[in-house]
């Protein structure tokens, strides 16, 4: 068959270098993809944002099988649009993405249905949101309703900074019609986590946990990010932790969907955090996470392609899915500056030694081909990422194939896995 991928950051190189190791695939394109999609796929210089102008293409080109990385095209209905035509999608419909869509309708179901007991309110006034959070005092968290391009959450350490990102939502108008609401909500502490699952409206197939860093600087410090490095299995969730976020939240979420009218079907990500309550839910996502496929997929021992066909044609009860018991640490190697200026069109070198050792996979998000020279495009440009073992050699092997890469300004952060290491050795 022929599949599509669409987006160009470093989960759609991981979805494709999985998806093109398919004996069921004779074609794979990726749109608009990346300098290292290039070399796996066929890359498709479409814009992407028209969404009859994806199905077109599809449709011309008999792909029976679409998946979408980002969750923009997902939440403004493309697997509605595909299913219309007749075309095989991989994801969620608009309403059932709208568990990351909206984060207020993602709070209410899960208020509705006593899934979670998270305090929050909505509002669409800054003087009435405003008051709220000086009642309920810092740390507290606010949240652009809609989607903002990963910026509309502050977790705001003081009831100004608080006021500050209601005002930019509200008044100012930073996110456009994302932030006409705000929803308000209790600061949650503890070590998050992320599952993501394989759901077909029913049956739901976990995938394995991991971790992800979000901000920029080494011990957690600095700006936030798209993300810095990741890794999976997470030591800091135990089984019965795992079981419960699957059994008591994710299920949970699955049947009231179902329950709405809006069958959840493709992955759900769920967004948690390990607080002294026990493990409560951050956000959901209705995608794979970004850099967290580039550690997840590298785990899978199997055929993703059989996995997402099953998940569409509502037969994932049929699915066994195996994963390798070997760790796997991804370091996201970015251009200096990110994520403020950075600049861009720098020549990489190194990376064909790097690929060369045993059990490294690079993963590239902001790379382009210039003039025949792979060049930095973007502010994280390549996720390296590496099996072991244990995490300390699979967090020596990424670092390792890290030293090799070079670019004018590259950065990455240097303890990426490093409290992985910690917890394993510990036990
Ligand atoms: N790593 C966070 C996300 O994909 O949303």
């Amino acid at each position: 068959m022929n599949v599509l991928i669409v987006g160009s950051g470093g989960r759609e190189h991981a979805l494709t270098w999985k998806i093109a190791q398919s004996p069921l695939v004779e074609q794979t394109y990726c749109l608009p993809g990346n300098g290292g999609m290039a070399q796996i796929a066929q890359c498709v210089d479409l814009a992407g944002d028209d969404l009859a102008d994806l199905a077109d293409f599809a449709q011309h080109n008999n792909i029976e099988l679409t998946v979408v990385g980002p969750e923009a095209p997902l939440v403004a209905g493309i697997v509605d649009l595909f299913a219309q035509r007749g075309l095989g999608i991989y994801g969620p419909s608009a309403a059932a993405a709208q568990l990351e869509g909206s984060k207020l309708f993602s709070r209410e179901l899960l208020r509705k249905y006593s899934i979670d007991d998270i305090r929050f309110e909505v509002f669409t006034e800054a003087a009435a949101a405003k008051a709220y959070a000086r009642q309920q005092g810092a740390p507290i968290v606010v949240k652009a309703d809609g989607l903002a391009a990963g910026k509309g959450v502050k977790v705001a350490q003081t009831v100004e900074e608080a006021e500050a990102h209601i005002d930019l939502c509200l008044e100012e108008g930073g996110f456009g019609s994302a932030g006409q609401r705000v929803v308000i909500e209790e600061c949650l502490v503890g070590q998050e986590c992320s599952i993501k699952v394989f759901s077909d409206g029913e049956t739901v197939l976990p995938m394995v946990p991991s971790q992800d860093y979000k901000r920029i600087g080494d011990g957690d410090t600095g700006d936030n990010t798209g993300g810095m490095g990741c890794y999976s299995p997470v030591p800091a969730l135990d089984q019965p932790t795992f079981d419960y976020i699957l059994e008591q939240l994710i299920k949970p979420t699955i049947a009231a969907m179902a329950e709405e009218g809006h069958p959840y079907v493709g992955t759900l990500y769920a967004g948690c955090i390990l607080t002294d309550r026990g493990p409560k839910l951050l956000e959901y996502n209705c995608r794979f996470g970004d850099p967290e496929t580039q550690v997840v997929l590298p785990r899978l021992d199997g055929d993703l392609v059989e996995i997402l066909q099953a998940t569409i044609e509502g037969r994932l009860d049929e699915v066994d899915i195996r994963w390798k018991q070997e760790r796997c640490v991804c370091v996201v190697v970015a251009s200096g500056g990110y994520p403020a200026e950075y600049e861009v069109g720098k020549p990489i070198s190194g990376l064909t030694a790097a690929e060369q050792l045993d059990d490294v996979v690079i993963f590239h998000a902001g790379t382009a081909q210039h003039d025949g020279q792979l060049v930095t495009s973007g502010g994280r440009v390549l996720g390296v990422s590496a099996l072991g073992l244990t995490f300390r050699s699979a967090r020596e092997r990424a670092y390792q194939a890290v030293a090799l890469i070079d670019f004018e300004n590259k950065y990455h952060r240097t303890d990426i896995a490093q409290r992985a290491v910690e917890a394993e050795e510990n036990v």
